[in-house]
């Protein structure tokens, strides 16, 4: 009885057929090098595990201060983005008035608001996945508070255009920008903004960029914004771990991560060049560390592929996504894998 609205409720739902190639979750494929493992592995065998963590993660929010070129009381840290968003969705505004995205995007700003019983403003994305300003006023008519704009945009790859999300923030609408994917991306971030106005922040996350494993996200904001943001967060949601993982490899790995985005976003290119070669695909352009392409058939395409070993997102269920499958950049090897696999079963449909 108690639980009753949760009986048709959603969750949010991870590809998790084991498959040889994992080409699902836009996880950065290389994992770290030994010499860093070591550290890592001789840091953590020195944690008080019988004791707290430092509650205001004081020590990796300076490195994360100084790897984002803000400073540590810009920041504040979740366990993962979702915790952020989260949240925003907790906290921002009043929890009777809509949070607005567009669909599709990512579906956390939709469970979130779920959760909460939080109504919702969504609105349609263009023919080319791009913000339209009409949409976005119809969202805007049903006084929203709280707006998320994913850009790059999971699952789409593209990013979107400032104006729009600056004029979302100019019509009174708290706006956070998910820069989950920034890093692939050659587009101008929305850091400044976020340090300098009361109505904008962003959010960062460290999963994408090769510490999923340890569930880091950053939010970033004006002091006063993120000071009172932090008030709401859970005391103790950085565990002793991330802490001192995160810290090691955002110094001495920083060079590690740079070299290991160089080579995401040149294997992006050479897959997606391939791709393109094959008949009857669709590839969708991409500043994010996956891409989308539209196939004929997209739940046959994507079982297929699961027989030859390589696991895709079927994105299909959601709007505007019709046949459209979202793929990760893995390892040289299993791009070329995953080249191969698609190769062979579009012979066969
Ligand atoms: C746009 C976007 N934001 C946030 C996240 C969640 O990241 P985290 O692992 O930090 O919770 C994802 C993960 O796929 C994402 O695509």
């Amino acid at each position: 009885m108690f639980l009753d609205r949760l009986k048709n409720f959603k969750s949010y739902k991870t590809e998790t057929t084991p498959c040889r190639v994992k080409l699902s979750s836009n996880e950065n494929p290389f994992d770290l090098p030994e010499w860093l493992k070591e550290k890592i592995s001789e840091a953590v065998k020195n944690i008080p595990l019988n004791r707290y963590p430092d509650p205001t993660s004081q020590e990796l929010k300076e490195v994360i201060a100084d790897f984002y070129g803000v400073s540590p009381e810009n920041l504040v840290l979740g366990n993962g983005s979702d915790e952020l968003i989260h949240l925003l969705v907790t906290v921002v505004g009043q929890i009777d008035r809509p949070v607005m995205y567009p669909v599709p995007t990512f579906p956390m700003y939709q469970v979130s608001a779920d959760i909460l019983g939080r109504p919702k403003a969504e609105f349609l994305l263009d023919q080319n996945f791009q913000l339209d300003k009409r949409e976005i006023d119809k969202a805007l008519e049903k006084e929203p508070q709280l707006a998320f704009f994913a850009s790059p945009n999971n699952p789409t790859g593209n990013s979107f255009d400032r104006d729009l999300i600056l004029y979302t923030a100019e019509r009174g609408i708290f706006t956070a920008v998910d820069e989950a994917y920034i890093h692939f991306s050659d587009k101008k971030d929305f850091l400044n903004e976020a340090v300098n106005s009361d109505r904008i922040v962003v959010i960062r996350t460290m999963s994408k960029i090769g510490l999923a494993g340890i569930r880091l996200g950053v939010l970033i904001a004006n002091k006063d914004v993120a000071s009172l943001l932090d008030r709401a967060r859970q005391p103790f949601n950085i565990t002793y771990p991330t802490q001192i993982i995160g810290k090691i490899v955002l110094t001495e790995g920083k060079e590690v991560i740079k070299n290991q985005i160089e080579k995401i976003v040149s294997e992006r290119k050479r897959v997606m060049e391939q791709v393109q070669k094959i008949k009857g695909i669709k590839v969708y352009p991409s500043d994010a560390n996956f891409f989308l392409i539209k196939v004929p058939d997209g739940e046959t395409v994507h079982r297929m592929l699961i027989e030859e070993g390589v696991l895709v997102r079927n994105m299909s269920h959601l709007p505007m996504m019709e046949n459209c499958l979202r793929v990760s950049i893995g390892k040289p090897e299993e791009n070329d894998t995953f080249i191969k696999a698609l190769k062979n079963v579009m012979e066969k449909i």
